[in-house]
């Protein structure tokens, strides 16, 4: 794992942000994986700002978000398609049909999730995938004892993770208790992983993914062994690391 340095957050969000468009411009019909999260709002920020200046082309890029709650349709204002749209796909030109989300609000979800995985598949697997990371080691919504094996899933999420995101609720109460999440599999089949931590409650979940154990118990561990990971990360969250 290759882990670059950032001042605070602006900085690692705009050094996300040259990450990507180099990707992108490099690439301009790759498939990048997509997360949602306080964390990337400003890498999305960049992303637009840097579309209206340089006219970075999103016309042949395809997206496919990590995870959505389950029950929340995608004109919820709380969903991560709603999200998504607000924050980075409603502002550049990238074709609606080419951005993919797990529906939440599906009537048949196993269906959902095999779908959404022959899905990524069909379309030749994701070039580069952006993960956040929960203060318990989550990634997309994969909580501790997921399997590595596991591909896209319905999960039911732990106390801990429903009141961490219920600041964007208007109470814990509205918080869904299950999500549907690309498996920690699906996640690692990437062909690139680019994972952001910001801010100091990241702190002690960082330094469990940089010197703790590979284990199911704390999920982002298995990203030790992906040969292409680039953290970027702040100095709150990296402290005395
Ligand atoms: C949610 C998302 C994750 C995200 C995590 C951290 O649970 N499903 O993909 O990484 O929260 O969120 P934040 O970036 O707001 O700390």
């Amino acid at each position: 794992m290759k882990i670059l340095q950032a001042k605070n957050y602006d900085e690692m969000s705009q050094k996300a942000a040259e990450f990507l468009i180099e990707r992108i411009r490099r690439s301009p019909d790759i498939n990048l994986g997509l997360a949602t999260g306080g964390t990337p709002v400003g890498l999305y920020a960049q992303l637009v700002k840097d579309h209206q200046k340089n006219h970075t082309s999103y016309q042949d890029v395809t997206t496919f978000n990590l995870d959505e709650y389950m029950g929340l349709s995608s004109e919820d204002p709380n969903s991560y398609r709603f999200f998504m749209d607000k924050h980075l796909f409603k502002h550049i030109d990238i074709k609606k049909s080419n951005t993919h989300v797990p529906l939440g609000d599906t009537a048949n979800p196993q269906k959902q999730c095999s779908d959404y995985e022959n899905l990524i598949e069909r379309h030749g697997g994701i070039d580069l995938q952006i993960l956040g990371i929960g203060s318990n080691g989550h990634i997309g919504f994969n909580e501790p004892g997921t399997s590595f094996q596991s591909e896209t899933h319905i999960v039911e999420l732990t106390p801990s993770t429903r009141e961490s995101n219920a600041r964007y609720f208007n109470s814990l109460s509205e918080v869904p208790f299950h999500a549907i999440t690309m498996g920690i599999a699906s996640i690692m089949r990437s062909r690139e992983i680019l994972l952001l931590v910001s801010g100091n409650a990241k702190r002690d979940a960082l330094e469990q993914l940089l010197q703790g154990e590979v284990n199911e118990s704390f999920p982002a561990s298995i990203l030790r062994t992906h040969p292409a990971v680039t953290i970027i990360a702040d100095e709150a969250a990296i402290g005395s690391i």
